[in-house]
């Protein structure tokens, strides 16, 4: 073999090499100028074969030929290699998923109360807001609560700066028991007609388990004006339990005793779970409790300066962590408020 042909096929070898560690189209057009440009190598080698002898000549050149050849061949198949990559890394694949925003969202509470306060803006509700901190007096005295009442007493009541007797004192700050109190001040701030809901926060001292909790959710509804009788009230949670959940529920009222109402009643709705058959959730009874309710008592108009002999008006209150529950299926309250997102976000 040649000088020439070594020098050929180390060429060769060479090239191939370098195209492996090659990786983009700069330094491609750099290795191809370095081996096939003007002053590159191989055009070198192809100088020196007029100084080949003529014996050796067509040996020389079929080598030169397959050697042209072959790093053609490695040029173009390096080309296409990279076109190839550089397509995958820049082009859009429309087939992949697409990528999904985590959006936050609302807390099965919020929802229930939010369909709530829906159903009865609907049915001309005006929605009232009151603090959570409240007076023991429109916590208590005056929604008629006798002062003997077991739900005044520091065990059941959260009481601020509690000292000696003095959470019968009508001024003592205390988280409010029930959103009632709302009541008192939507009637000391107007005039009848009052027609209005307010949802919101309550505290009792319970020990928190399955069903209670130290703070819950009510919604509470009030209706003043002439002629406010129990059928409008009775008609009023029959539109909102159907609304709420379905238009097979029927409602009923038992005889019940609340201080601010008279007469007092609880309103049941016939079990979602079992059409009203009997199960675990109703106890068997078909039955679920939805609110308590009645006609407000005369004592509370004399305590909001209302006229008792000319004004009526119904009440209601309702737990909305139960309604939750039901409508979600969830056996244990705490479960709401551990917010761990794997439970909430299922909702
Ligand atoms: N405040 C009562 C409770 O917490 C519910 C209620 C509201 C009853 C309005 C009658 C009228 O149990």
């Amino acid at each position: 073999m040649t000088e020439l042909e070594q020098d050929l096929l180390s060429t060769l070898t060479q090239v191939q090499a370098t195209l492996s560690t090659v990786s983009n189209a700069d330094e491609l057009e750099e290795v191809r100028a370095r081996f096939l440009g003007r002053k590159g190598l191989l055009p070198a080698l192809l100088g020196k074969l007029g100084q080949v002898p003529a014996a050796d000549k067509p040996a020389v050149g079929k080598t030169l030929n397959s050697v042209k050849q072959q790093i053609q061949q490695a040029f173009e198949e390096k080309t296409a290699s990279l076109q190839k990559t550089s397509a995958c890394s820049h082009a859009l694949d429309v087939t992949l998923p697409g990528r999904k925003r985590h959006l936050g969202h609302k807390h099965p509470i919020t929802q229930v109360m939010d369909d709530a306060v829906a159903i009865f803006r609907r049915m001309g509700f005006i929605v009232a807001d009151g603090p959570d901190l409240e007076t023991v007096w429109n916590n208590f005295d005056a929604l008629n609560a006798p002062q003997d009442h077991p739900s005044r007493t520091p065990e059941d009541t959260f009481y601020f700066n509690l000292k000696d007797e003095n959470w019968l004192n009508p001024e003592t700050m205390i988280l409010r028991t029930q959103t009632s109190p709302v009541q008192i001040r939507s009637m000391l701030a107007k005039k009848p007609p009052v027609r209005i809901i307010c949802p919101g926060r309550c505290y009792r001292r319970d020990t928190p388990d399955a069903t209670h909790g130290m703070s819950f959710h009510q919604i509470e509804g009030l209706y003043v004006d002439r002629h406010v009788s129990l059928a409008d009230l009775k008609g009023v949670l029959a539109h909102y339990a159907r609304e709420m959940f379905g238009e097979n529920v029927t409602v009923r009222l038992r005889p019940h005793y609340f201080p601010f109402t008279e007469p007092s009643v609880e309103c049941d709705a016939s079990c979602i779970i079992c059409k009203g058959q009997g199960c675990r959730i109703c106890k068997g009874s078909g039955w679920l409790e939805l609110a308590g309710a009645g006609m407000v008592n005369p004592e509370v108009f004399k305590n909001v300066g209302y006229d008792p002999e000319t004004t009526t008006g119904y009440a209601f209150g309702m737990g909305l962590e139960r309604i939750a529950m039901i409508r979600y299926a969830i056996s244990d309250l705490r479960l709401l408020y551990d917010n761990d997102l794997r439970f909430l976000q299922q909702f």
